[in-house]
């Protein structure tokens, strides 16, 4: 057996299990940011973990870019919601430069989405709804966010005790918790093919011109 790490990686399987993702390009709607939430669902009744998870690239003053991932909170006709701190790294990225890439990616389905678009943090009254909708220890872990260096994990055990008997029914919305809303203007879809002849669609909309009006065109694999 290879033992170096090159001769590992490549003898890991790839697409070994990839279902017949039904993937028809024809039965695409003229939106595609609702089909986003259609995937995941399909990717979790696939088995996936965590199916609603993102990630999120994000751009720094010198145009260096950071990815994480989070959880999307919702998808409706024109936006992908998730909260995080507005005085995070993403946070305070996103107020400087509002483009972002979102990406997904779904073993067990055996597809991936590129979400490319504008992130804008919503007002108040919708960030303390998300809120509300945490559960406890989320709700008192996001007040555990602080900038700069934790010194030791005991600080932040005791912080976190600490908060807990100081809130032990309600558990107030950090000022900085935000629920941010992506406005798409580039969906691209993609599924593995057994035969690795895979699908892409991508899907393109001109909003800086006032277009509202999606374009779609498949891409060579
Ligand atoms: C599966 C998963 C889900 C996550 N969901 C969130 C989330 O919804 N909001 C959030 O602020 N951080 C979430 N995180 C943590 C982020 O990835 C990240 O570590 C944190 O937000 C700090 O990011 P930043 O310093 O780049 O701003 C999640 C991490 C994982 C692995």
């Amino acid at each position: 057996m290879n033992e170096t790490m090159r001769g590992r990686l490549r003898s890991i399987p790839v697409f070994a299990n990839v279902p017949d993702a039904g993937f028809s390009e024809k039965d695409l709607p003229d939106n595609p940011v609702p089909v986003i939430g259609d995937w995941i669902l399909a990717a979790h009744a696939a088995g996936q973990p965590e199916p609603h998870a993102m990630s999120l690239c994000t751009v720094g003053p010198s145009g260096v870019p950071s990815s994480r991932v989070l959880l999307v909170k919702d998808i409706d006709d024109d936006h992908l919601y998730f909260a995080t701190p507005a005085d995070s790294r993403k946070g305070r990225e996103i107020a400087a430069n509002p483009h972002v890439s979102a990406h997904f990616y779904w073993p067990a389905a055996g597809r991936q989405v590129r979400v490319v678009g504008k992130a804008a943090g919503l007002e108040r009254a919708a960030s303390q709804a998300d809120f509300a909708e945490r559960g406890r220890g989320s709700r008192l872990a996001a007040h555990l966010h602080r900038p700069g260096p934790l010194g030791d994990r005991a600080d932040v055990l005791a912080e976190f005790a600490r908060l807990d008997s100081l809130h032990p029914e309600e558990v107030p919305c950090p000022p900085s918790w935000t629920l941010y809303a992506i406005t798409p203007t580039e969906v691209e879809f993609w599924a593995a093919s057994a035969d690795r002849v895979h699908h892409r669609v991508q899907y393109r909309r001109d909003t800086a011109t006032g277009g509202s009006a999606w374009h779609r065109r498949l891409l060579w694999p």
